[in-house]
């Protein structure tokens, strides 16, 4: 019954684009998709060969300065990141705070936030060092947070970080790693969780990323904005998706796995019944990355003793899915998140984790556009407008005459 013509009028030609389909909120140099074609690259450089050349911390260096690193400008990164790993002795504390089974991206956003009352006098965002050494310390310290986070949720002793290690060996030691037993990080393990890092590593204005740039454009410091980026990354259509996966992958298996059955429910549009890790607001083809994770997620699950039996679910899921007109003829494609899963549960990861994974990865993304916002000179405070369709004007009721 609304009149959205008039409304338009009335507020001098607004548009309206509910969940920005069709808005550009920026122009940006960082990450390019086509979504037709199936393509996506970080500041011009191809999704592949990134993943299958390159290093988790080349390629935030990359994102963050628009350049491929030298190896002495590689090295002087790493040693940045290396020297910050470390949390504030009272921020450790916080870790004891929390219940028990705390959602770890819980954990994590509001530790990012805590991370700004250490560094108060560092802050500025018109200040490019104190916006370069925000960004080391969050690149140097998220894992640490992150393994803690988990090592609270499992009632184990928090460790220190081991600047021996490189970024993921030592977050996989400091997560899974303990004072009383050797433990070594395995390089076959970490080398993929780094492939996945890279992966994740940015999105172009993905809900997040969005976010992050929505709280930093009203001048609000780089940790506020990337805390606000985590929470935004937790919900189940975006970052949340690689623990639901799991979640429907495992019901379906103790449902009795009848795959067909399920995709009957989905396409019936049961409540809250979907095919998670599924479809794209910008691909209409099949996810570049969702690619090369299945394939990783093939190599990794076969070196296991026993397999699997949600990978074949979910093999099967996606064979009967891509030959159905339901997900045909709505473009729906796995998406990054459809087998990372499977991976992180075979590396060890409870499902809890799986998405501060996914945070571990795109914080440079959301270093590298919150930077490229603050620098442009064309940034605004966001402040998107809206078509109000409530009552017209009237007089106030005194609550003895309702
Ligand atoms: N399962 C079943 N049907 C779906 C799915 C799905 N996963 N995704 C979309 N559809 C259907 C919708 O019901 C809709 O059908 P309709 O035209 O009959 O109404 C049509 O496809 C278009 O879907 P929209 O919801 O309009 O697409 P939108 O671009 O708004 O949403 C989204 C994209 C959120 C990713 C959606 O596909 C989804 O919910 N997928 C599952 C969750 C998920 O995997 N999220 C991760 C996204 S990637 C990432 O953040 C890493």
């Amino acid at each position: 019954g609304i009149d959205v013509g008039a409304l338009l009028k009335e507020t001098g030609y607004v548009t309206l684009d509910q969940g920005f389909v069709n808005t550009a909120s920026c122009s940006s140099t960082i990450t390019y998709i086509d979504g037709d074609a199936g393509i996506l690259r970080y500041r011009g450089y191809p999704i592949d060969q990134l993943a299958e050349r390159s290093t988790f911390l080349e390629v935030s260096y990359l994102l963050i300065h628009d350049a491929l690193p030298t190896p002495a400008e590689l090295a002087e990164f790493a040693d940045k990141i290396r020297v910050h790993t470390l949390l504030q002795e009272e921020m450790r504390q916080f870790f004891g705070g929390f219940p028990r089974d705390a959602h770890p991206m819980a954990v994590l956003s509001s530790a990012v936030t805590a991370l700004s009352t250490f560094y108060q006098d560092a802050l500025d965002p018109n200040d490019p060092e104190q916006v370069e050494i925000s960004g080391i310390r969050l690149m140097a310290k998220l894992p640490t947070i992150a393994a803690y986070a988990y090592k609270k949720s499992i009632g184990h002793p928090l460790p220190y970080p081991d600047n021996s290690l490189d970024y993921v060996q030592n977050f996989l030691r400091m997560t899974f790693g303990l004072p009383t037993v050797q433990y070594d990080v395995d390089p076959t393990l970490a080398k993929v969780l780094d492939m996945l890092f890279i992966l994740h590593a940015d999105h172009e204005q993905n809900c997040s990323t969005s976010t992050v740039r929505l709280v930093g454009s009203s001048g609000a410091n780089l940790y506020s904005s990337v805390a606000a980026g985590v929470n935004a990354l937790s919900g189940p259509l975006h970052g949340g998706a690689n623990s639901a996966v799991l979640e429907m992958l495992e019901q379906i298996r103790v449902d009795g796995g009848d795959v067909d059955a399920f995709v009957r429910r989905v396409k019936a549009k049961e409540k809250g019944v979907k095919l998670m890790g599924f479809g794209h607001r910008v691909y209409k083809n099949y996810d570049p990355r969702a690619a090369i994770v299945k394939k990783a997620a093939q190599d990794v699950l076969s070196t296991m003793a026993k397999p699997d039996p949600l990978l074949e679910i979910a093999f099967k899921l996606e064979e009967i899915a891509l030959a159905d007109d339901y997900f045909v003829s709505r473009k729906l494609y796995p998406n990054v998140d459809f087998y990372t899963g499977l991976i992180y549960k075979a590396m060890g990861f409870p499902t809890k984790m799986f998405t501060v994974l996914f945070a571990l990865g795109r914080l440079p993304g959301w270093i590298a556009q919150w930077r490229e916002m603050v620098n442009d000179p064309a940034n605004k405070i966001g402040r998107p407008r809206q078509l109000y369709t409530g009552s017209p004007e009237r007089e106030f009721v005194p609550i003895d005459k309702r």
